[in-house]
């Protein structure tokens, strides 16, 4: 494996495209997820390998929740049905595994797994992996500043549901759209961006790859002079 050589600690996706991959083969979008999945375990993976210590998706926003009714309950049963598949896996490869965003919203079966093996991989020390499951950048700002305000607190970082997560180092969203779609809006203030084509049932370690080589060439200055 080309080892790229600067390794980000934290990356991030918006995985994007699914449902195009899914037409663009005369199926059902659900399949285009499906598929997806595959490409989370890759990247997982190789991220594995490569020694990242976060890796984080953005699986569902809040905006999602306006999806047809079979599409998003065909993405709550598949997110109900990978966790179960990848506890041997993460235990395994000491994974430690975390769900944020607005999780009120969420069936309270599918709350109970997520607690469930957040226990479970809390001692993971390999790596973070991180699903935003109902989440917006928005809401999170939202409900920081209100539990802010009520402490007394003037840190908003802690308040946020990635308190204590380092903010991410890359972020690659798949399918040809340039925008953060509602995603961290306050934790993507120096993160570096790579946009790229490829649907994300497509995305797998070549194309991680890829975007890690396009990551180390970039050249970060956080607003000082270097
Ligand atoms: C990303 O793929 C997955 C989710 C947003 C849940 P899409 O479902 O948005 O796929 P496209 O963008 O319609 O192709
Ligand atoms: C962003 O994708 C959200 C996730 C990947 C979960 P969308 O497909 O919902 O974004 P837009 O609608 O193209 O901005
Ligand atoms: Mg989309």
């Amino acid at each position: 494996m080309n080892v790229p050589e600067i390794i980000p600690n934290h990356v991030t996706f918006i995985m994007d495209g699914n449902g195009r991959w899914a037409k663009a083969r005369g199926k059902d979008r659900i399949f285009g997820h499906f598929e997806g999945v595959e490409s989370v375990r890759s990247v997982l993976e190789t991220s594995v390998e490569l020694g990242i210590k976060y890796v984080s998706f953005f699986a569902f926003s809040e905006e999602n929740w306006g999806r047809p009714q079979q599409e998003v309950l065909g993405l709550m049963d598949l997110m109900m049905r990978s966790m179960k598949n990848e506890v041997e896996s993460f235990l395994s490869n000491g994974i430690r595994f975390r769900v944020l965003g607005n999780l009120q919203r969420l069936s309270p079966e599918l709350r109970n797994e997520i607690s469930h093996l957040e226990e479970i991989t809390a001692g993971g020390d390999k790596m973070t992996m991180i699903i935003f499951m109902s989440y917006s950048g928005q809401w999170d700002l939202r409900q920081a500043a209100e539990r802010m305000v009520s402490d007394g607190g003037d840190d908003i970082s802690k308040y946020l549901v990635t308190a204590g997560v380092p903010d991410p180092d890359l972020l690659i969203r798949t399918s040809g759209e340039k925008r953060i779609s509602n995603y961290m809006l306050w934790q993507l203030a120096y993160t570096e961006f790579v946009f790229t084509d490829t649907l994300w049932p497509d995305f797998r370690k070549e194309q991680y790859l890829d975007a890690l080589q396009e990551y180390a060439s970039r050249d970060r200055r956080f607003g000082k002079v270097k």
